[in-house]
């Protein structure tokens, strides 16, 4: 379904993120026919720039972030008519009025800023000043927001005296992903788990994000960060949100987003006992962390392990164990759902019966595994096997509908003006609330991450937290 006519002003129009994700995706969403022919794209960056040479380098971004297919060329051909750039500088006056005069008073207005928080309240005062900020318009954040909740308010403030609330959408690309939605789908529109989704039921839950890749490129914003305000206090809080949450009455941004503030409040303080660092270290092949961010003290975690605890009547005892670093031994997103081992076993000589286990996978191959307790088929008496019921999206769907980027989905939500993807200012500082404490204390204590292998699961201190509590990771990969 067409979205109605937009004009949709790219800040950063030049940088990384939106020549790989922004502009591909949108020209994947006019490829389909859901970007209309109305539909502008304004791009805007310090740098003058013609439209024509604008123009040139987003084609160079389409033909080397698209797949190459029979019609990509003549779409776009077609898809560059509608880009247009203006020159803006967003620390200071020039190029505002030439952007406001761009702007058609009748169609969605849309800015988004792929740029780096320090310039968001800024950009939303110089928007306003120039009478851009309609009451219709909308504005586009990225992640980082804040690196804490002093510096979180800060920006909630800035883009607030501008923009409404319902106005401002803030990104966490983990909520566009497919199976993350899905999530949802799986336990709101299926009687099935929701009865059995709960401390009765449940034994823990697993939530991993594990990356191969480093941080090539960023390493000078990675090291003020680490994998706790990078991952965690965004994705992997996110998927914790939707594993956790209270069934919302009705999917409207807001009922979604009242139940996802609720489980981050009901977070438990994780005490420095149930948390793991790690900094991967230089192995035979290559530089270690601290080869690549060229700071031999750098104390800054590319690996961490936690234990939280949602402190609530569902959720009470059951742990939910989070994970997420770089440089692992595979490329897996997944959450797994341990339920309680059957509480007493028929069957004779066949050794523990283990309790199912639901898998989500966000990445690589989406979809849905329940292993499930059967008789195995073979000869030699009763006896039990583990086998997956499984579900891959990509065969389900059929094979030949190309999984939509999150960064598509999301852009095209907001033409929508549906923020039901989008983190609220209240959800982000509640998330910096529970992060803050725990990396003030690593930080009071100097505190060194463990070293761990490059291309394993990290170090023996995250396995160990689960071990003591008599349990296991699932294997990376
Ligand atoms: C970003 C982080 O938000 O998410 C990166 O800043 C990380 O460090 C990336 O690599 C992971 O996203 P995805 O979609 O590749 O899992």
């Amino acid at each position: 379904i067409p979205v109605n006519a937009f004009d949709l002003v790219l800040f950063g129009a030049t940088g990384d993120l939106a020549r790989r994700k922004i502009l591909p995706g949108l020209f994947h969403r006019y490829e389909v026919g859901q970007m209309p022919e109305e539909a502008r794209i304004i791009g805007s960056a310090r740098t003058e720039l013609s439209t024509e040479a604008f123009r040139a380098d987003v084609r160079q971004a389409i033909e080397e972030f698209t797949p190459e297919t029979p019609t990509r060329a003549a779409v776009l051909e077609r898809f560059l008519l509608k880009l247009d750039y203006v020159a803006v500088d967003a620390r200071g006056d020039a190029g505002w009025q030439a952007l406001a005069a761009m702007l058609r008073p009748d169609v969605v207005r849309a800015f988004y800023l792929s740029v780096g928080p320090s310039l968001f309240a800024g950009i939303a005062r110089q928007l306003d000043c120039h009478g851009m900020a309609t009451p219709e318009a909308r504005i586009v954040v990225e992640k980082p927001f804040g690196r804490d909740l002093e510096t979180a308010r800060a920006l909630n403030a800035g883009l607030r005296a501008c923009f409404e609330e319902h106005q401002i959408y803030r990104i966490d690309h983990y909520l566009g992903k497919e199976t993350v939605q899905n999530l949802m789908a799986l336990r709101f529109a299926n009687s099935l788990f929701e009865p059995l989704w709960n401390a009765t039921h449940i034994d823990h839950v697993q939530i991993t994000v594990a990356e191969s890749l480093g941080i090539e490129g960023r390493e000078a914003y990675y090291d003020q960060s680490g994998a706790m305000r990078d991952m965690v206090q965004n994705h992997l809080v996110q998927l914790l949100c939707l594993t956790a949450m209270e069934p919302p009455s009705k999917f409207t941004p807001n009922a979604v987003r009242d139940e996802k503030v609720k489980v981050i409040e009901a977070l438990d303080p994780v005490p420095p006992g149930d948390i793991a660092r790690g900094q991967y270290r230089a192995d035979k092949g290559g530089d270690g962390y601290l080869d690549h961010v060229g700071d031999a003290q750098s104390r800054t975690e590319s690996f961490i392990a936690l234990k939280v605890h949602v402190a609530n009547w569902r959720w009470a005892g059951v742990p939910f164990y989070l994970r997420t670093g770089k440089r692992l031994r595979a490329r897996v997103s997944e959450i797994v759902v341990q339920f309680r081992d059957p509480p007493h076993s028929i069957f004779p000589n066949v050794g523990p019966i283990h309790g199912n286990k639901l898998i989500i996978r966000l990445q690589p191959d989406e979809g849905i595994t329940l292993r499930t307790t059967i008789k195995d088929p073979g000869p030699g008496g009763f006896r039990l096997a583990e086998v997956p019921l499984d579900m891959s999206f990509a065969e389900a769907l059929g094979g030949d509908v190309r999984p939509q980027d999150a960064y598509e989905r999301l852009v095209m939500d907001v033409i929508r003006g549906d923020q039901t993807l989008f983190m609220r200012g209240d959800e982000a500082e509640a998330a910096w609330a529970w992060v803050d404490p725990i990396i003030a204390e690593w930080e009071k204590n100097r505190d060194r991450p463990y070293p761990y292998d490059q291309g394993s699961s990290g170090p023996e201190e995250a396995l160990m937290l689960l071990h003591r509590d008599g349990r296991r990771w699932r294997q990376i990969g």
